[in-house]
């Protein structure tokens, strides 16, 4: 399956960093990724004006959230139809840091079903935290998030596996608890859908996280802001 490498750059940058995707494609032409995607997700604010340079560079877009109604009296919020309309083609949905905030799985498979009816692609995010890991019930507990997060009837979607305790971290699950965990989800999800790791990916463990069984690519915070980060990253795709 084609590798992801996704960069969730958060609440990071400013609009200099439209610049960033030409920086990339310096370090890493186009021509030695063709077997793999890169997305930059960054704040929703930049998104328009990152458009030009990230198609320039053969750089997927992507939005870090978006509104579950296609339009409204919803002071703040961003829908699947602007975050189209904006430019990008993927969404991340559930991810962890919103879940802290209250968004529950129903909020996520509601968002997940609004970006797809708009053609831009969920990824949709799950997790455990320490407690449910070191209780030995991740596997169950992801399982119930897929399951309750993933609307029927939606096939066009990432499922992107973050344990919560290894976001930001710098710890990262073992290769074997990532194999085993993306088997599970493997087993939910059907062939087809492209599974990422997130949580401290870092050049350094990237081959190793990326080689694992089922892992079709990753999810990438805090080394997704500094290019060389993400090249190096990219290139052990
Ligand atoms: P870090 O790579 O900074 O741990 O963040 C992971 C993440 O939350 C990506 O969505």
């Amino acid at each position: 399956m084609r590798p992801l490498i996704a960069g969730n750059w958060k609440m990071h940058g400013d609009m200099s960093w439209v610049e960033k995707p030409a920086a990339f494609e310096a370090l890493m032409p186009a021509t030695e990724r063709k077997h793999l995607d890169i997305l930059i997700c960054p704040p929703s604010l930049f998104i328009a004006a990152m458009a030009a340079s990230c198609h320039e560079a053969n750089i997927l877009l992507g939005a870090q959230n978006c509104h579950r109604a296609e339009s409204g009296a919803h002071t703040g919020e961003v829908s699947a139809a602007m975050v189209k309309s904006a430019g990008a083609e993927f969404v991340i949905v559930g991810h962890s840091e919103r879940r802290a905030g209250g968004e529950t799985d129903e909020n996520v498979a509601t968002k997940a079903m609004a970006a797809s009816k708009q053609g831009v692609t969920p990824i949709i995010c799950v997790g455990e935290n320490l407690d449910v890991r070191e209780e030995g019930r991740a596997e169950s507990v992801v399982t119930d998030q897929i399951k309750a997060s993933v609307p029927a009837g939606v096939t066009d979607y990432v499922l992107a596996y973050e344990p919560i305790w290894a976001i930001g971290t710098g710890m990262t699950a073992t290769a074997d608890d990532i194999k085993a965990m993306h088997a599970v989800i493997r087993g939910l999800v059907g062939p087809k859908v492209r599974i990422l790791y997130g949580g401290s990916v870092k050049p350094v463990n990237a081959k190793k996280i990326l080689s694992t069984e089922n892992v079709n690519g990753a999810l990438i915070g805090g080394a997704s802001l500094e290019m060389e980060s993400l090249a190096a990253i990219a290139r052990a795709a």
